[in-house]
Parts: C-alpha cells; structure tokens; sequence
C-alpha cells in the first residue's frame, strides 16, 4: 500500500492546526516536515517549535533535514516527537553514525539522497536504515518540476533495495501530482511526498486516494 505524506511547507501557516487535521481527514499517512539551514539548501524553513506542536496532531512526524551534519540535532527533533528522521547522506561524514543515533532514539532512520547523489553513498548503510528518500527536485523550494531523470533512479534505488533484501520504505519527495505519481510508484517508490499540488488540489482525499490507485 502506497502511503502518502503532506508537506507541511504548502500549507496555510496561518492555519496549521487546521492544514494538519484537514490532511488527516483526507487519507495522509504522514505528515512531512521540511527543515532547512540556510546552509545545507539556499533556504530556510521552521525548527524544533514547530515541530513540537505539529507531532501533538493526528499525524505521525516524517522530519526531513535537509540541514549540514544533522547528527547535531537527532536526538532533538526525536525527543520533539518525530516519528521518522531523516538526513541527506551528502550533510554528514558520519552517515552511519547519525542513522544509529536516529533508531537509538526510537525512530526510523532515514536517509536521502539528492538528485546528483549515486545510490553508491548509501549501499553499505542500508542495514542501518529504515527509509530511503529519492529526491526529484534539488531541495529546497516546494512547487519544482520533477526532473525526469530521477524516476529511473527510483527503479535503480528499488532493485538495490531487492537486492540488499532491504525492507525500508523507498519515499520520492519534489514534483508529485495526480499526473506524475503513477511513474513514481510503478518504478518502486512506497510513499510519496506532495507539497504545492496536494495543499492546492480542490479535493485532498481524491488526490490522496488517486495517487494511491497509483
Ligand atoms: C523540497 C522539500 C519538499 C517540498 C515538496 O526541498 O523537501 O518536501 O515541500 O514540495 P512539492 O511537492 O511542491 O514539490
Ligand atoms: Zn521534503
């Protein structure tokens, strides 16, 4: 079963309790929380405050750092009620390291690779992972294109994963629509992240069912 998880950085932020509630309502999984640096992408988005009241709701916390050496600040955003972090294998030298953290903690850890990134830099840490994250846009901004080249990454990442005899969740995060998910999930991904076009569909739980149907 495909699952599907918002991104919190489409969301109304003057009505987040709402935002939250409406996607559980509509069939969301997850509810996907973008935190940026400023360092790691060219943006910056909410921390550790956010996130607190946001795991009060009634969807479990998927945390995406998208931030330099995140081993940092694990151990926070688990205790702040993260149900999955993950980091991108290109911010730590210490990959392994911070995805032990990450379960010492009691969550599932995940790790994300951008675009450009080879599915070399994960290959020997698969054991330690519970998700892998194929971006298809460079992070950073919600409301990209997806770029077509990483779906045949996706279809790569999976037979890796099959070959590994890796159970970990393979989510695609950047560009998902009703239009481009289905190539998503035929190549292998398990959940999908939609930001811009889920929040601005007219009927989130058909969208959410539609992508689901894949
Ligand atoms: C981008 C973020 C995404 C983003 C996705 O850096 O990691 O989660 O919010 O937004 P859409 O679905 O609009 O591409
Ligand atoms: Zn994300």
């Amino acid at each position: 079963m495909i699952k599907v998880a918002p991104s919190l950085l489409s969301a109304n932020f003057l009505n987040l309790g709402a935002e939250i509630d409406r996607m559980a309502r509509a069939g969301a999984d997850y509810l996907h929380f973008d935190v940026m640096d400023g360092c790691f992408v060219p943006n910056l988005s909410f921390g550790l405050p956010v996130l607190e009241a946001a795991a009060k709701g009634p969807l479990p916390v998927d945390v995406h750092l998208m931030i330099d050496r995140p081993e940092r600040y694990v151990r926070d955003f688990a205790r702040a009620g993260a149900r999955i972090v993950t980091v991108h294998a290109e911010a730590t030298a210490h990959l392994r390291r911070a995805l032990d953290l990450i379960r010492q903690e009691g969550c599932l850890a995940g790790v994300a690779l951008n675009p450009g990134t080879p599915l070399s830099c994960v290959e020997y840490v698969l054991d330690a992972a519970d998700l892998v994250l194929v971006m298809t846009v460079n992070p950073g901004f919600g409301g990209q294109k997806l770029i077509a080249a990483c779906v045949r990454k996706i279809a790569d990442m999976r037979a890796l994963l099959d070959r590994a005899g890796s159970s970990a969740i393979l989510e695609v995060d950047g560009g998902v629509s009703e239009r481009t998910a289905p190539q998503l999930t035929e190549a292998g991904a398990t959940m999908l992240v939609a930001g811009s076009a889920l929040f601005g569909a007219p009927d989130a739980a058909a969208f959410i069912r539609a992508v689901k149907a894949g």
